[in-house]
Formats: structure tokens, C-alpha cells, sequence
């Protein structure tokens, strides 16, 4: 288990992450699809934004879709049940401990979850356990490292920086978009290829009151380096961060 999940699951946070998926389905989800008949393990699936859009391009393959958490599994189904889709099954399971057997799934797709585990590489291999022989992984992480804008701000580094710490302190690695390569190609994937994909995205606000409790900033300073965040989506602003989604094979049992 990763220990505290520091982005926290309250409503804001899920809204949160519903909007910032909206905004990257066509950035993140174009070149996936599922074959006809596939069976998909979505591990870490949240409130469901990805979810959604996975069971919704690929309507002939069939989902399972888990997560530690029973709120955002819920939360998730009602997501899914609402789009009117029928090809997800849910389950609460923690990724560590999965209650499948070896090469029950064809495809894996992990999003924004191995920056929360404290063993990545344990994690991608136990998912590689249970794809069979042919199979492939999808992962897509950020990378806070990856952040820069204009007009340019100290105090936003620093914010940003403080979610960074936040989520070291919490056992994850909000750096660790960049290592996909090597910790997929650590996991025992074969022809692993990692793609780098640029957007805005608003995601520090939510670690305010964290970030103050945990003494890494004081709040005029937080609060100067959010404005200045927020100053970057004016007419006149760019914020740019990467995401990175890598694709593996499994080629032997
Ligand atoms: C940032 S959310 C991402 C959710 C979803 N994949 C998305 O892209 O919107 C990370 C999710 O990973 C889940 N998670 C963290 N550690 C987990 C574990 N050990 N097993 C299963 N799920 C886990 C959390 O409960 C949370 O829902």
C-alpha cells in the first residue's frame, strides 16, 4: 500500500479530477482503443473519469475497473451506470493484493496512480503477472518537474514545490512521469515506448491547508504563488506541463 493518499478524496478534489480528465481525453485516451471481446484491467480507477471515456471508445471490450477506495468506486459506478455504459465491472481491491489469477486480463491501464505507490516497479510487476502472454500495459503519470509558465513566479515554484514534498512525505512521486521508461522497462515489459504530451493544468490550489500544516511554506507566500498560477491562464499566460503515457508488451508467461 502507498500510505496517505495525498490528493484526498473529498468532492472538490473529484470534481477536480473530473475536469482535468475532460480536458485531456483527446490528449491522453486518442490512440487507445480495445479490440472487440478484450478483457481490461483498469487499475486504480478513482471517481471513474477515465473510466468513461475507456469503456466509451472501446463499447465491444469488456472492464474491470478497481480501486482502493469504496467511496470512488461508487462514485465511479454512478458515473458509469449515468453515461449509460454496460461493458465496466467494479471492484474495491487494493493493487497489492489483487483477487485475480495470473493472466486473467488482455490489456492494463494505470492512470495517475504509480505517483502514489511507494514501490512503482512492484506494483507494474504484479499487473504484469496478470496479463496474459501478448498483452499490453498502459500508463500515464504527470511529472510536477514538468511545470513552467508566463509570466514566470518564485512564489508558483514554490507551491508547486510544496505538493511535490507533500507527496514524497506521503510515500509517492509527483516527479515520476520521467521514469516511466525505466520503471516499466524494470517491471519486465518488453518493446516499452513512452510518449510525452503537453497541457495546461490547474492542480496545486487543493494542497493548501496540507501543505501549512506540514510547516513546507507560509500561507502569504502559498497564496501569492497560487495568484500568480492563476495570473498564467489569463489571455496573456501559458502554463504548460507534461504528461507521460508509456505503452508495454508482455511477450512471455
Ligand atoms: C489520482 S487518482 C486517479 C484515478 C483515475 N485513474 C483517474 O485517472 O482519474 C489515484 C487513485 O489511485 C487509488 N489508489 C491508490 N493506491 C492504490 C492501491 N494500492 N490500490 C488500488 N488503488 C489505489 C486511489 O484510491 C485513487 O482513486
Amino acid at each position: 500500500m502507498s500510505g496517505t493518499y495525498v490528493h484526498g478524496y473529498h468532492p472538490r478534489e473529484n470534481e477536480r479530477l473530473q475536469d482535468q480528465a475532460g480536458t485531456l481525453v483527446e490528449l491522453l485516451h486518442s490512440d487507445t482503443t480495445y479490440p472487440s471481446g478484450s478483457l481490461v484491467l483498469e487499475a486504480g480507477c478513482g471517481v471513474g473519469a477515465q473510466t468513461v471515456t475507456l469503456a466509451r471508445r472501446s463499447p465491444e471490450a469488456r472492464f474491470m475497473s478497481v480501486d482502493l477506495s469504496a467511496d470512488s468506486i461508487a462514485e465511479a459506478k454512478r458515473r458509469v451506470d449515468s453515461a449509460g455504459l454496460t461493458n465496466v465491472e467494479f471492484r474495491q481491491a487494493d493493487i497489492f493484493a489483487l483477487p485475480f489469477e495470473a493472466e486473467s486480463f488482455d490489456h492494463v491501464f494505470v492512470c495517475f496512480v504509480l505517483e502514489h505507490l511507494s514501490r512503482p516497479v512492484e506494483a507494474l510487476a504484479i499487473l504484469k503477472r496478470l496479463l496474459r502472454p501478448g498483452g499490453t500495459i498502459t500508463v500515464i503519470e504527470g511529472d510536477h518537474g514538468s511545470t513552467y509558465f508566463h509570466p514566470d513566479s518564485s512564489a508558483a515554484h514554490a507551491a508547486i514545490q510544496c505538493q511535490v514534498e507533500l507527496q514524497r512525505k506521503a510515500g509517492g512521486n509527483s516527479l515520476i512521469g520521467r521514469q516511466i521508461y525505466p520503471l516499466m522497462v524494470d517491471a519486465g515489459f518488453e518493446a516499452v515506448r513512452v510518449s510525452p504530451r503537453i497541457v495546461y493544468v490547474e492542480m496545486i490550489e487543493g494542497v493548501r491547508e496540507s501543505a501549512l500544516a506540514a510547516g513546507l511554506i507560509e500561507p502569504e507566500s502559498f497564496d501569492v504563488g497560487v495568484e500568480a498560477l492563476h495570473r498564467t491562464t489569463e489571455a496573456d499566460g501559458v502554463f504548460c506541463y507534461t504528461f507521460f503515457k508509456g505503452l508495454g508488451e508482455k511477450r512471455d508467461a
